[in-house]
């Protein structure tokens, strides 16, 4: 890239709710990581998202800070990008109340992650069902180009396109309209017992899913009573979605292709690839959990990374609120 050339931006969070787990860092963290060096990152740790479920506060407040020392230890760099808690930027709560003035009800009623999560929850309150558009904030207010998620997420970017694509056509160009960024394998890990549903952070049973903080016995023991089926070749074929759960989680912890681990285990059992897989897994996550055990007792140096990415990013944020108030009408804010 040329020098003179400004950086593009990347934006994207995680809900402090639930244990950090294998398919965030497989789905978002590992792009995110990859990402710092081209792009000028902003990675939020969307609080008052996770507020549209029940949650202990006390829990929640330690659980932020737990994140944001993951984040660091899987290799964010908070020399190369922010680390944001989406509280510390009231921009993000007043630009959602814009973007709910021109948010239509059909397409929140459409929203599967909403549908999903009513179905389970008991607390429908009105902040699930408008989840998607604070989202939408979080991305807009950054002007941001790219967006690393995973699968899961798409649906909600394709909201944030159409509301940028909308203010700009009713106003003038305001928001850059953004692009996601999916992996094309490892985009959608699926949980270990119930490979037709996806891994979730936030799963009731713990066996569905890998915490990034598992300690070894507990992610061997997690992938040996993974379901697979009752074939005995390893093969990567969706129609057998146990295996090829673990096959991506392979791929995505060792960088083989699938093809390649197949044609290892041609001849093997199920255990010798499981006890493999659970060695990939503990060894790709040791680095990150001794790391993480180094910074988390580290408060004030959490809180002064917290300080500084939360100046940068209201500077930011308010460069554009402000665009969108003086473009829909607002009066100018006395000084
Ligand atoms: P959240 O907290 O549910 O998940 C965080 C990230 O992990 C990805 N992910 C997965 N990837 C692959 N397989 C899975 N089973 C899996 N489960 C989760 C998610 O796609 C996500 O990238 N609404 C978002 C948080 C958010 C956000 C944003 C993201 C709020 N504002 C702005 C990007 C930009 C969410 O609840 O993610």
């Amino acid at each position: 890239m040329d020098k003179t050339e400004k950086k593009k931006r990347v934006l994207s969070g995680i809900q402090p709710s639930g244990h950090l787990c294998i398919s965030n860092h497989i789905g978002a963290m590992k792009n995110w990581v990859k990402l710092q060096d081209e792009y000028e990152c902003v990675y939020l740790i969307v609080d008052l998202h996770s507020l549209t479920v029940n949650q202990n506060p006390s829990e929640l407040r330690q659980r932020c800070y737990s994140y944001i020392a993951q984040y660091l230890a899987c290799g964010i760099n908070p020399d190369k990008s922010l680390i944001v808690v989406q509280s510390h930027v009231p921009a993000h709560a007043e630009l959602t109340w814009v973007l709910n003035t021109i948010t239509y009800l059909g397409e929140l009623n459409r929203m599967t992650q909403f549908k999903d999560k009513s179905k389970k929850e008991k607390n429908i309150n009105l902040g699930l069902y408008t989840y998607p558009v604070l989202m939408a904030s979080d991305i807009l207010l950054y002007q941001a180009d790219l967006v690393p998620v995973g699968a899961d997420q798409k649906q909600h970017l394709e909201l944030s396109r159409d509301l940028a694509h909308r203010f700009n056509t009713k106003y003038s160009p305001t928001f850059t309209i953004p692009d996601p960024f999916i992996p094309k394998q490892g985009g959608r890990i699926m949980s270990l017992q119930s490979p037709d549903s996806k891994m979730s952070k936030s799963d009731d049973n713990p066996n569905n899913y890998i915490a990034l903080l598992d300690e070894p016995s507990v992610i061997l023991k997690k992938i040996k009573r993974a379901v697979t089926d009752s074939n005995t070749d390893i093969k990567y074929d969706e129609s057998r979605p146990g295996l090829y759960n673990l096959i991506n989680i392979y791929s995505a912890y060792s960088g083989q292709k699938p093809s390649d681990i197949e044609n290892m285990y041609i001849g093997k059992m199920y255990s010798d690839f499981k006890n493999d897989l659970a060695e990939i897994i503990i060894e790709s996550l040791q680095p990150i959990q001794k790391e993480y055990s180094k910074i988390f007792n580290d408060k004030e140096y959490l809180d002064k990374l917290l300080l500084d990415g939360a100046i940068k990013a209201r500077y930011i944020a308010s460069k554009t609120l402000t665009k969108v108030y003086r473009k829909i009408g607002l009066v100018k804010k006395i000084r």
